[in-house]
């Protein structure tokens, strides 16, 4: 039996992975945490808002599932890492914004960090157990979102519940925002970075709309392993809960015979510039990642409550980065007060945008 810890019950993974741990023999919860609804009952402990690290301090569980969104989601991933429990990934901003601190905690801890994002979970399994190496690139897809096609100056004027329909993931809302961006791929890159330890230019992203292979790995030999599903989260969820063992899930097998399209293009990052900037962000290492993500993160909020319009997100966060110092961060509080600042300084560039 793998006891759970499933941090964002309420969110979009949170029910899905409620639904892959009812539905395997092997798997318990025992501890829940949102962040303002109800959960009671749940789970034997459960937690609404606060310090999740006494929940996960009394519930010593097997397995953490970290679903919060946002950098909200850091303490129970440093906590997991330092204390050698598998921690099952979704919250991307948490690795995002303190990558080498994460990495760091997880050497000295010494358990799993399973990926739950699709593409990194895909990653995974097509590296899994080779040598770094053989390894010539990993390729990010990306389904480019609900504006994928549309130029710049159609872009102008778009609202929240436009960005909101995402064509293939049905996902929370700032996720959701993230895609139209391609922010998300964005964050994705930086994950990437650091989960598999590859250097950014040996890290592509391409467009590929049905998101049916979630990524590839080219290997030095010329050869590509690829990684192809239906687009459902219940598939990495029940990956990373039940791994190494693979268990059965309720998800169809492809059907090739109904005709996939799988099509790749590059992306449109004039259009999109986010992809970009977590590029650079990226390889200016440091804090940059964390102020992108925090920048990001006050920009979106902003768009959702109609205070920004799209195309602004990607000036805000420019503006950020061009105005933090970027130092590496020693520990955690100097990387909170990272996040703080970068807070402060889009909150500035919002008020004149
Ligand atoms: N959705 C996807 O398909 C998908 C795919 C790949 C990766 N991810 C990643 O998974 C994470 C969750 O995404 P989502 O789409 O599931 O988001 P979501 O639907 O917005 O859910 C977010 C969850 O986080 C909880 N939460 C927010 N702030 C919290 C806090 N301070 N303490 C404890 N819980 C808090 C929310 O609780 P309340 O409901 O009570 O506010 C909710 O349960 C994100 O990092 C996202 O990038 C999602």
């Amino acid at each position: 039996m793998k006891r759970i810890a499933l941090l964002g019950a309420t969110g979009s993974i949170g029910r899905q992975t409620i639904e892959v741990v009812e539905s395997h023999p092997g798997l318990e919860l025992v501890a829940a945490a949102s962040g303002s609804q109800s959960i009671e009952g749940l789970a034997p402990l459960t937690q609404v808002g606060g310090d999740l690290v006494p929940l996960l301090e009394r519930a010593r569980p097997d397995v953490v599932l970290n679903a919060v969104v946002g950098f909200a989601g850091l303490p129970a991933t440093l906590w997991a890492l330092e204390n050698g429990v598998d921690l099952a990934l979704a919250n991307k901003e948490s690795l995002v914004a303190a990558g080498e601190l994460a990495l760091a905690a997880q050497r000295r801890g010494g358990g799993l960090l399973l990926p739950v994002d699709s593409e990194h979970s895909a990653a995974f399994q097509c590296l899994e157990d080779r040598p770094p190496e053989t390894v010539d690139s990993l390729v990010l897809t990306a389904s480019g979102g609900p504006f994928r096609g549309r130029a710049r100056d159609e872009l102008q004027e778009v609202t929240p519940e436009e960005a909101l329909a995402h064509p293939t993931w049905n996902m929370g809302p700032k996720i959701t925002i993230d895609s139209a961006t391609l922010a998300n791929k964005g964050l994705e890159l930086i994950e990437a970075h650091f989960l598999f330890g590859l250097p950014y230019e040996r890290i592509e992203v391409v467009v590929h709309p049905s998101s049916v292979v979630h990524a590839l790995v080219r290997f030095r030999d010329g050869a590509a392993l690829a990684h192809l599903g239906y687009p459902d989260m219940r598939v990495p969820i029940s990956f990373a809960l039940t791994y190494p063992e693979r268990a059965a899930t309720r998800i169809p097998p492809l059907d090739f015979a109904s005709g996939l399209r799988l099509e790749f293009h590059a992306p449109d990052v004039e259009t999109f510039p986010m992809l970009t900037l977590a590029r650079r962000a990226g390889e200016q290492h440091g804090t940059y990642p964390c102020a992108f993500n925090a920048a990001n993160e006050v920009a979106v909020a902003a768009f959702l409550d109609g205070r920004l319009p799209f195309l602004a997100i990607a000036e805000v966060v420019e503006e950020t980065l061009a105005a933090v110092d970027g130092a590496p961060a020693r520990d955690l509080d100097e990387l909170v007060e990272a996040d703080a600042s970068a807070r402060s300084l889009a909150q500035r560039s919002l008020a004149v945008a």
